[in-house]
């Protein structure tokens, strides 16, 4: 039977420009085009997972606004069960400033606003639906001490924890010790262990994070692919070759997916090249939420490059 995934997390509204170059400070630069679309890690972790195919609750902060109640509604049309979010007065909706480059690459300023109202309190009052899920996926741009909540809360009742720790954040060993799967990028990696990958090289910085009390790390190393490590097993796995044209949510969709096939009870082998997969197709097209693709267009995807 498929297992319950609850994302836990941000809900942003994405303002998209697209530039040649990212522009220097003090610089005024003329842009190419602009887009407004729903994003947040969360949000888009948790869409991804149920585009994927996982039975998924998403549960965020949004404010009592335009922006906020939008994206709810949006989330609802496209079937991802956002029931338990909050809604406040307190706090306008997130937003993030993105610019994405010629390359495809980009820089991102998020604005929590309401995302930061996501409390330890907020997820007490909720507890008992949370605890309803086998997995619980969390990222870094709700309050460091709602993670450590719910680490707490999942690690005394049994449940599963995947936290992916975006944006970079140092965490305290008490709460990697609770972390079932932790997903990390380089620069993620380095701040956590405060080592550095460049010289000690991958294997060595994720025996770092083993160390510290993770039971598997996972590490996305962007063009290059996606290491992991558990249960003493390294495996490399290469990126697929596309052209890129916005890698916004590409690491959020990788999270998402190998949520979704976890659930699904794949190994690590099958989970991991399905989250590459998915990130792959993702960085084809423009926007976070718009480039989710779907379980279908995954699949299909494999067996093209098979
Ligand atoms: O990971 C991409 C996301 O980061 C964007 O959607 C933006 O909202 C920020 O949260």
């Amino acid at each position: 039977m498929k297992k319950k995934i609850v994302v836990i997390g941000s809900s942003n509204t994405d303002l998209i420009g697209r530039v040649k170059e990212f522009p220097k400070a003090g610089e005024t630069i003329m842009g190419v085009s602009y887009l407004q679309v729903n994003g947040g890690k969360g949000a888009n972790q948790a869409l991804a997972a149920h585009r994927l195919g996982g039975d998924v609750k998403f549960i965020a902060s949004v404010g009592n606004d335009s922006n906020g109640l939008n994206s709810l509604e949006y989330y609802q049309k496209e079937g991802l069960d956002a029931s338990l979010s909050f809604v406040t007065d307190k706090a306008p909706s997130g937003v993030a400033l993105i610019w994405v480059n010629e390359k495809g690459e980009n820089s991102i300023v998020v604005i929590p606003g309401a995302n930061g109202m996501l409390s330890p309190q907020c997820i007490h009052s909720i507890k008992d639906e949370v605890l309803k899920a086998d997995l619980i996926v969390m990222q870094m741009e709700i309050p460091y001490e709602t993670v450590k909540t719910v680490c707490d809360m999942a690690h005394e009742n049994d449940k599963k924890v995947l936290l992916n720790v975006a944006p970079a954040n140092k965490l305290d060993e008490e709460i990697i010790r609770k972390i079932d799967i932790l997903v990390v990028n380089e620069t993620e990696a380095e701040t956590i262990s405060g080592k550095k990958m460049e010289e000690i090289g991958e294997e060595a910085i994720v025996d770092a994070l083993l160390a510290m009390g993770a039971k598997t790390v996972v590490l996305t190393l962007g063009k290059r692919g996606s290491v992991i490590k558990t249960n003493n097993m390294f495996n490399h796995f290469p990126a697929f070759n596309v052209q890129a044209v916005d890698t916004t949510a590409a690491g959020d969709t990788y999270c998402g997916a190998l949520a979704a096939e976890w659930a699904r009870g794949s190994d690590w082998d099958e989970a991991i090249r399905f989250a590459t997969a998915a990130a792959a197709i993702c960085v084809t097209k423009m926007g976070a939420q718009p480039s989710i693709p779907t379980e279908q267009e995954v699949r299909s995807f494999l067996k093209r490059v098979n």
